[in-house]
């Protein structure tokens, strides 16, 4: 077993992202629906594809970031975004044009991202309700989805930012998310075009997810309830500054997590925060 306090950091410097290298390994249908451009270092690629997006750009522009100088994330926290060690990218979807449904743009990401996860790093992430992707018990990668409303009622169009920590940052991820945060690769020397791998990984995953005429939204469903370890946890819901400890008993077939406050009251939560009380927490972090 790794101890995952003290990862082995490797001297590995990996390429930036490339649009040639991601689009090479895009699978076919994936590569008609996206164009891929990358940016180097940036305030945001979440804000730069909301801008495009904005200026009528078609769905399915995706920008890449080697960095990010201000990097979001949920509840209007930063995400740490460091050059060269991570992965920083964001979709531009318009969620009228693709098959499944709005609401499943984050958790098909999720799954995406797992499975992109798997064939790149050969391990085994686990998605902690609702959206965040972890190895062993540290969150690798966030997910940020952000949507601008039609006249209609409907979605003009959303943003769907992905941020995945490629490997150990060499002077270590900062205080605040130092007990929290992991990476895919943190002993072993990745391959230096790990981007580029992750990248289109990610995007083909989604592609056939969530946009291409085979997508399924039940086969989302099932596989989120496959990858999601929340249920059978003991966990606090975090709501302002309310703390109310709970079990997690299970997810719904519309992904709510169904919990049991330690009053007896249950309660579907549609989405909100949590966190894993420390005695469910895993110890062993298999990422490499
Ligand atoms: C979270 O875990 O709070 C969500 C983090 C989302 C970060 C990604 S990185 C790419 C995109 N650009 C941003 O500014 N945020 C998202």
């Amino acid at each position: 077993m790794k101890n995952p306090e003290k990862p082995v950091i490797s001297d590995t410097t990996l390429h930036p992202p490339s649009e040639a290298g991601i689009v090479a390994r895009l699978c076919a249908p994936a590569a008609e629906f996206y164009s891929v451009e990358c940016v180097g270092v940036v305030d945001s690629t979440n804000t730069i594809a909301k801008r495009m997006a904005a200026e009528g750009c078609a769905a399915g522009k995706v920008i890449v970031a080697d960095g990010q100088t201000a990097g979001r994330g949920r509840l209007g926290r930063a995400f740490h975004s460091p050059r060269g060690t991570g992965l920083y990218l964001s979709v531009v979807l318009r969620p009228q044009d693709e098959l499944a449904k709005p609401e499943f743009i984050t958790t098909a990401a999720a799954v995406a991202v797992c499975r992109a996860i798997e064939s790149t790093a050969a391990t085994r992430p686990a998605i902690k309700w609702v959206n965040d992707v972890l190895i062993g018990d540290r969150k690798v990668c966030g997910i940020l989805t952000e949507g601008s409303a039609s006249r209609a009622g409907g979605l003009d169009f959303a943003v769907l930012g992905i941020g995945i920590n490629l490997v150990w940052p060499k002077g270590g991820f900062p205080a605040d998310i130092a007990g929290t945060a992991g990476a895919l690769f943190k002993g072993e020397v990745p391959p230096a075009d790990l981007p580029d791998r992750v990248a289109a990984a990610v995007l083909s995953n989604f592609a056939k997810l969530y946009v291409l005429p085979s997508a399924d939204p039940s086969e989302i469903v099932r596989l989120y309830k496959s990858y999601c370890t929340t249920p059978g946890k003991h966990i606090t819901v975090i709501c302002g500054s309310s703390r109310r400890p709970a079990l997690a008993l299970g997810l719904d077939d519309s992904l709510h997590l169904l919990v049991r406050y330690d009053d007896g009251e249950e309660e579907a939560l549609a989405f909100g925060e949590i966190s894993i009380r420390p005695d469910d927490k895993q110890t062993d972090t298999e990422s490499k």
